[in-house]
């Protein structure tokens, strides 16, 4: 192992609370963290908050507070929601934090000194909701702007570009020439769409201080702050600088003394895995590429593009109502029952659609009846017919625990986090039709057929326990509980553990209890 598997989550806005597309994004993420864990690799999950810009600004004026007292009170908040899905980021970033804005401020220096950036005036029309400039082709038929952009106003200011021509043709030869690098497919087609279609236009990187001054202060001329974008992409090489990756700090030139790495820390970057919604794969997949590159970093080996979550058949908004809390469903059904339905519901990539309904439907067919009565019901019969205590080890299903665990963990290599539950949901289903074809309850009633009790009641138990292995990366709680009922105490964390015959005979497990009551009534 020569590097950290490091992989991150877009940082949200902090002006609002966070909604179902947010703890999406965070829980696919975490999925693939666990997973790489129990693959044995040494992981660094980022995720954080985007704190400056105008939004914020506007945000915290709407509440009579200064931007940093609104982003401290909510940084709160997203704290506890990020510990509420169990997400097991190695760090938290804010971007108004001194050990980010640092790394920002060296980036632009560099860049400055190396001829990347010059100023000009610009006159443009302006939407302040989204924070951009308008163009021509943002007009309607009838020449106006789509109230979308919120108040358009026209502007003329100076700003600082930075130099994007020179960048286009390695960019579109790296896309090519690395078929991984956006995923899904029809993704990084749109991307390659974009940049053979168009000229890039220079990128504005600041604002002035005069219109806006929530941002971070451009260190060669303090009349500007650095864009918002600009700024919030950094964080993915910030903290890595800040916990002394080697490889960033030598590209920038940044010293190691005042950072205390752990000496066996393994480098971080370049990030393996970036995981981002629909709507910012241009910042990431050409701004990003291109700033790294004008700083002689190494690009990230993979932008992994998730779709977007609409409720149902309509876009999610605060304005109409139209929302899921994801704390609500927590706390009603449970983390594991919120973390499987995103999971298992929406592939990454295409859009989704929330329905309370649905979200039912899977609790009750797939998690009470299906994964929930399979654990309850073969740990009660161990319980009843043997006192609890593993018969002698039998291999009946072996060969179909081994065949489904090595398809999922396969899928989760490769971040196909529905097609895993999918296979580990065979496993589940043979095991119950196992039961079925079994018949345990009517074994124990025959004496001549205490040896194949013996033997069903083995498989079952143990296919319990190659389950929680499994299920650990999606459902945490869920398999700790497993393991607690088994009587095994902590799991090991590693999918080796779920190779066959990890139940010894003799062993006595726990007591048994429903993993996923039943709520009969309709809501
Ligand atoms: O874009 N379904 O922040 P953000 C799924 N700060 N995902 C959704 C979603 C939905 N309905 N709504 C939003 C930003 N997201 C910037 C990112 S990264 C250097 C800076 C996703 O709070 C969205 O696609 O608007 C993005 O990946 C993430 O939530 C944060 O969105
Ligand atoms: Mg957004």
């Amino acid at each position: 192992m020569s590097k950290r598997f490091y992989l991150t989550t877009a940082i949200d806005y902090v002006n609002g609370q966070p909604h179902l597309g947010h703890a999406y994004e965070k829980i696919i993420t975490d999925v693939i963290a666990r997973a790489r864990r129990a693959l044995g690799e040494e992981v660094f999950f980022l995720t954080g908050l985007d704190e400056h810009g105008q939004k914020v600004q506007q945000a915290a004026h709407a509440e009579s507070k200064t931007p940093q007292a609104y982003c401290d009170e909510l940084a709160v908040s997203w704290k506890s929601f990020a510990a509420k899905l169990s997400l097991t980021n190695d760090d938290f970033v804010r971007t108004t934090e001194p050990r980010h804005q640092e790394v920002v401020q060296a980036i632009l220096t560099k860049l400055h000194a190396s001829g990347h950036f010059y100023k000009t005036e610009y006159k443009g029309f302006y939407s302040t909701k989204e924070e951009t400039f308008l163009t021509d082709k943002d007009r309607r038929p009838d020449g106006t702007f789509d109230p979308s952009f919120g108040e358009v106003i026209e502007l003329i200011e100076e700003n600082f570009n930075f130099r994007l021509n020179a960048h286009q043709a390695w960019l579109i030869d790296y896309i090519e020439s690395n078929p991984g690098f956006i995923s899904p497919a029809h993704r990084r087609n749109e991307i390659l769409g974009f940049l053979k279609n168009n000229t890039l236009e220079d990128l504005c990187i600041t604002r002035p201080a005069s219109r806006l001054n929530w941002g971070i202060p451009l260190p060669f001329d303090p009349n500007f702050v650095t864009y918002v974008w600009f700024d919030a992409l950094v964080n993915y090489i910030s903290i890595p600088a800040a916990h002394g990756d080697p490889v960033v700090l030598a590209a920038l030139g940044l010293p190691n003394s005042a950072l205390r790495p752990p000496p066996s820390a393994l480098p971080l970057w370049p990030a393996d895995l970036h995981v981002i919604g629909k709507d910012i794969s241009k910042f990431h997949a050409v701004y990003w590429p291109i700033m790294l590159k004008a700083m002689g970093l190494p690009l990230p080996k993979q932008l992994l593009v998730h779709g977007w979550w609409q409720k149902d058949g309509a876009k999610i908004s605060k304005s109409t109502g139209n929302v899921v809390d994801p704390l609500a469903v927590i706390d009603e059904w449970g983390l594991d029952a919120f973390r499987f339905y995103v999971v298992r519901e929406l592939d990454i990539g295409p859009d989704g659609n929330w329905t309370d309904a649905g979200f039912q439907s899977r609790y009750q067919a797939e998690l009470a009846n299906g994964l929930g009565n399979l654990i309850n019901r073969s740990l009660s019969m161990l319980k009843r017919y043997r006192t609890g205590v593993v018969p002698l080890r039998s291999d009946e299903l072996a060969a179909d625990a081994q065949k489904f665990s090595q398809a999922a963990v396969e899928c989760l290599q490769n971040c196909q986090l529905q097609t895993a539950l999918e296979e580990i949901w065979k496993l589940v289903n043979r095991a119950n039709q196992y039961v079925d074809q079994t018949a345990p309850f009517k074994l124990a009633k025959d004496p001549a057929q205490t040896a194949r009790l013996d033997e069903v009641l083995y498989n079952l138990a143990e296919v319990c326990r190659v389950l929680a292995v499994l299920l650990a990366p999606f459902l945490p709680e869920t398999s700790e509980k497993i393991y607690a009922q088994l009587g095994l105490g902590a799991l090991s964390g590693k999918f080796e553990a779920s190779a066959w015959g990890g139940l010894k005979t003799g062993h006595t497990i726990g007591e048994p209890a429903p993993l996923f009551p039943r709520k009969d009534q309709p809501k």
